[in-house]
């Protein structure tokens, strides 16, 4: 696991949309793990803007995202599938049938479970997949007590999880109590995984996560025994890591990360970013 520690959010925001055009741009059959959230939806609008303006194309790219709620239909406004067509896909030159999530309508759950993961299966399995983290320490919907080597299946959300999600759903008895979710083993097997966090309300479930013992009381704790897995934080989600000074000493002694160091500082959402993504090409990929 590697810790990079941006200065603030949109920093690390921007790295994180970064990495994915990186991927987008130097794999042929990109397959992208996707995952929701109100800290995606910066990431997302980052990427629509490179593809307006920097041209860059999703058209190779097929993705899975990692979760959906059970019982909500996809135009419902707070099922997952809204989210990302509203958020990504209507945005980009994706094609719609290259997008898949979960179907938490399905009449058998479990047959859908198994169907998604013969997807990713199918497409050679998810080549980047990004993360975020919920309160109770999930990726996905991994609640504590998934077993690391979950695979896609029915969960119970988590009171914690109930809580965080209510805003949005405007009350806590309206939020689904149940979800479909890639497992922890599911997303183990993506070849990278890059997990984005920002604010001091992650700072512990983050600590925990990274310098914690491995546990599936933490889902996220489970990153640790990836190999190619990045974790990109704003310094208020750092803030109670208790070794900041190691990881920013080896992003800053890492010779992979120059491409992005070299790269002109970017203020998102100004209309003044004039990087190209032709940047990204100064080195080779990692
Ligand atoms: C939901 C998703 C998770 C995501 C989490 C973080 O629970 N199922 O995959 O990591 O939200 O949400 P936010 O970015 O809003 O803190």
């Amino acid at each position: 696991m590697e810790v990079v520690i941006q200065a603030n959010t949109d920093a690390a925001t921007e790295l994180v949309a970064r990495i994915v055009a990186r991927e987008v741009q130097t794999n042929p059959r990109p397959v992208l793990g996707l995952a929701t959230g109100r800290t995606m939806e910066s990431v997302y609008a980052r990427m629509v803007q490179m593809h307006r303006k920097e041209g860059l194309d999703f058209s190779a790219c097929r993705t899975f995202n990692l979760d959906e709620y059970v019982g909500l239909p996809g135009n419902d406004g707070h099922a997952y599938r809204h989210y990302m067509n509203h958020h990504l896909v209507r945005q980009v030159n994706i094609a719609l049938r290259n997008t898949h999530l979960p179907d938490g309508t399905a009449a058998n759950l479990e047959a859908e479970c198994e169907r998604y993961e013969g997807l990713i299966d199918q497409a050679g399995g998810i080549t980047l997949q990004l993360l975020g983290i919920g309160h109770s320490g999930h990726i996905g919907f991994n609640e504590p007590l998934s077993a690391f080597r979950s695979r896609t299946r029915v969960v119970a959300l988590a009171p914690t999880t109930i809580r965080q999600n209510a805003p949005i759903f405007g009350r806590a008895d309206k939020v689904p109590r149940s979800a479909i979710t890639m497992g922890v083993g599911t997303i183990l097997d993506g070849r990278r995984c890059v997990l984005l966090a920002t604010g001091e309300d992650k700072a512990e479930i983050i600590a925990r996560a990274v310098e914690g013992p491995l546990t599936s009381m933490i889902s996220a704790s489970a990153l640790q025994l990836h190999p190619d897995c990045t974790v990109v934080l704003d310094e208020a989600a750092a803030g109670r890591l208790k070794k900041s000074d190691y990881y920013r000493w080896i992003y800053t002694s890492e010779p992979k990360w120059d491409w992005f160091r070299k790269l002109p500082p970017v203020v998102i959402g100004s209309g003044r970013n004039t990087s190209s993504l032709e940047d990204c090409r100064l080195e080779p990929a990692p």
